[in-house]
């Protein structure tokens, strides 16, 4: 008869990432039916602009949504992009079989990292509604069209209905996923929304979104300068945890001691530093293999390079691919048309003493920006990671969290609620500390919140000398206004009390005073800066440091 502990592991089975996932949608950003049609959307817009930046190609998107079954909340979703193309031999890979991509295994700034996006989408459509992704490839004089599905049990991809020609098909990724239990709305969680922000961050993108009621929405590009291509780079070792590591080792193939491996896949180790690290971690053996490092020896080494006693030289800072401050002016110009844009341009900062990230901020005012219900705006706060929109866990977020923190009155605005403003904040990095595996908020490091901070601080203080301009002025032309209420009077009192009867002629006079005094006061710009010592240098600086 079996004992109790062979009854209960009789039960005991192994089970795949993809089966993992499956009963773990919600880490992949399908949780509730709007936000799991903006995930399918995000996972195939942030692909095919990283596959277009790695190509050189000034991407095209066109994104359609069709509406099957409004009850079931069943949608199909097609996605088109002028990109490279993905080659036969990965496309099964690429899209059904999860931890499968060509991101992984580089240390570069891109949107997509994981290898779990697009096969995500594949996963989510195969379970809500049974049917496979409808691909089509077109690259190297070749189109490619197939259907993909997951065998969930071993996590790797099953093709039918391969479909092969040869031809001049010019190149691009063709996908069309069928999910269910999803919501397409125009909320500030939506597919349009996504979209709009998508757009809005990157300037050199061309994006239409066919929508199921009826809007054909396209944002078009404003600035063909295609951005550079992704730089790969070496992690800096103050950047990576003893996780980091081990992972790191147990991939090594080429190097066989720890002690080449520290120096060839890491910034900054010269041979000295190792020899550091030696005197630090004396039981560990830097000549055995890296595979063989164990859980406990990694994290005494990264214990040591933290050792506040190992100098480090900083790491460079060329992986950090920003947006750049004119880009984002003509975007924000171009797609909200707001009075007032202003820029922010901040130089590259590290945290964790290891990871090199840049924040770059705007603010829009008036005009279209802000979010609109109706006449009425409010304020928008419109968070980026490395250009692609985070609309989900807002509260969370180092970006929110800094808004919060800034003392809105001080700049001129009253209820920060209820302005026209739309603040940008975008943070480039290759290795972006996000909270969570949905990859929607940026965790609170303080060194990132600060800077965050720093850069929306500086944009302010822009906005608050437009606005008083604006308040001046308004001032001027009350008290002009109430001038003119006397002249006419004045001119006919004046002349009497003087006795002589040229009232007409005075109270011209006294017009083309008045208008001369203050359209020479607003040309001359007398009194246009009170001047507050808010300039870019000297104040500037104590208030970030007294502030924060
Ligand atoms: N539109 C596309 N054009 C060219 N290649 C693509 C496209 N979409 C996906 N790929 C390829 O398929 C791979 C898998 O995509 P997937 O979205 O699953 O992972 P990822 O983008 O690498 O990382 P993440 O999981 O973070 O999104 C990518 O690494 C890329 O090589
Ligand atoms: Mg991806």
């Amino acid at each position: 008869m079996a004992t109790t502990t062979e009854k209960i592991f009789s039960e005991f089975k192994e089970h795949s990432v993809a089966e993992f996932f499956k009963k773990n949608q919600q880490m992949l950003g399908f949780s509730g039916k709007t936000r799991s049609l903006t995930t399918i959307v995000h996972e195939y817009v942030t692909n095919s602009l990283d596959a277009c930046e790695e190509g050189g190609i000034l991407p095209e998107v066109t994104i359609t949504i069709e509406e099957l079954d409004k009850e079931a909340g069943k949608y199909r979703i097609i996605t088109e992009d002028n990109g490279p193309g993905i080659p036969e031999k990965h496309l099964g890979k690429a899209l059904g079989q999860m931890l499968a991509g060509t991101k992984f295994h580089r240390y570069a700034q891109q949107r997509g990292q994981q290898g779990i996006g697009a096969s995500g989408c594949t996963m989510y459509a195969q379970i809500t509604t049974g049917k496979p992704v409808k691909v089509v490839s077109r690259y190297d004089h070749k189109r490619i069209s197939c259907e993909i599905t997951i065998d969930l049990k071993s996590n790797s991809p099953k093709i039918v209905n391969l479909v092969k020609e040869d031809g001049e098909f010019g190149s691009g990724l063709k996908v069309e996923a069928e999910i269910a239990d999803a919501k397409y709305d125009k909320s500030s969680f939506g597919a349009y929304e996504y979209v709009r922000r998508t757009a809005l961050a990157n300037p050199h993108l061309q994006i239409a979104l066919n929508a199921p009621d009826g809007e054909k929405a396209v944002f078009p590009r404003s600035s063909d300068k295609i951005p550079e291509k992704p730089v790969i780079v070496q992690p800096h070792p103050l950047g990576i945890s003893t996780n980091d590591l081990i992972d790191f080792a147990h991939r090594e193939r080429e190097f066989i001691r720890i002690s080449s491996f520290l120096q060839e896949r890491f910034a900054r180790v010269s041979p000295a530093k190792v020899d550091e690290l030696r005197g630090l971690v004396p039981d560990l053996d830097f000549n055995k293999k890296p595979a063989d490092l164990q859980w406990i020896e990694a994290e005494k080494l990264v214990k040591a390079i933290q050792n506040p006693a190992v100098k480090w030289i900083a790491p460079a800072t060329d992986s950090v691919k920003p947006i750049g401050k004119e880009q984002i002016e003509k975007s924000l110009n171009n797609i909200l048309a707001p009075q007032f844009v202003v820029v922010t341009e901040r130089s590259p900062k590290i945290f964790k003493g290891g990871i090199p990230f840049m924040v770059e901020a705007a603010i829009a005012y008036g005009g279209g920006a802000g979010k609109k219900a109706g006449d009425i705006a409010s304020s928008e706060v419109i968070r980026y990671a490395n250009r692609a929109p985070l609309l989900f866990d807002n509260s969370g977020c180092a970006i929110s969290e800094a808004v919060k923190e800034i003392d809105w009155k001080r700049y001129k605005l009253k209820n920060f609620e209820d302005e026209p403003i739309s603040i940008f904040v975008n943070i480039s990095s290759v290795y972006v500390p996000y909270t969570s595996a949905g990859k929607q908020a940026i965790s609170n490091e303080e060194e990132i919140v600060q800077e965050i901070k720093n850069a929306i601080m500086e944009a302010a203080r822009d906005l608050q000398r437009y606005l008083s301009g604006i308040n001046r002025e308004k001032d001027r032309h009350e008290r002009k206004k109430a001038i003119m209420r006397y002249v006419t009077q004045l001119s006919k009192d004046l002349p009497e009390l003087a006795g002589k009867g040229k009232s007409a002629e005075l109270e011209k006079k006294l017009v083309h005073l008045i208008e001369t005094k203050y359209s020479s006061q607003i040309e001359n710009g007398e009194d246009d800066e009170e001047s507050d010592g808010n300039g870019k240098n000297g104040k500037v600086e104590e208030e970030e440091d007294i502030d924060e």
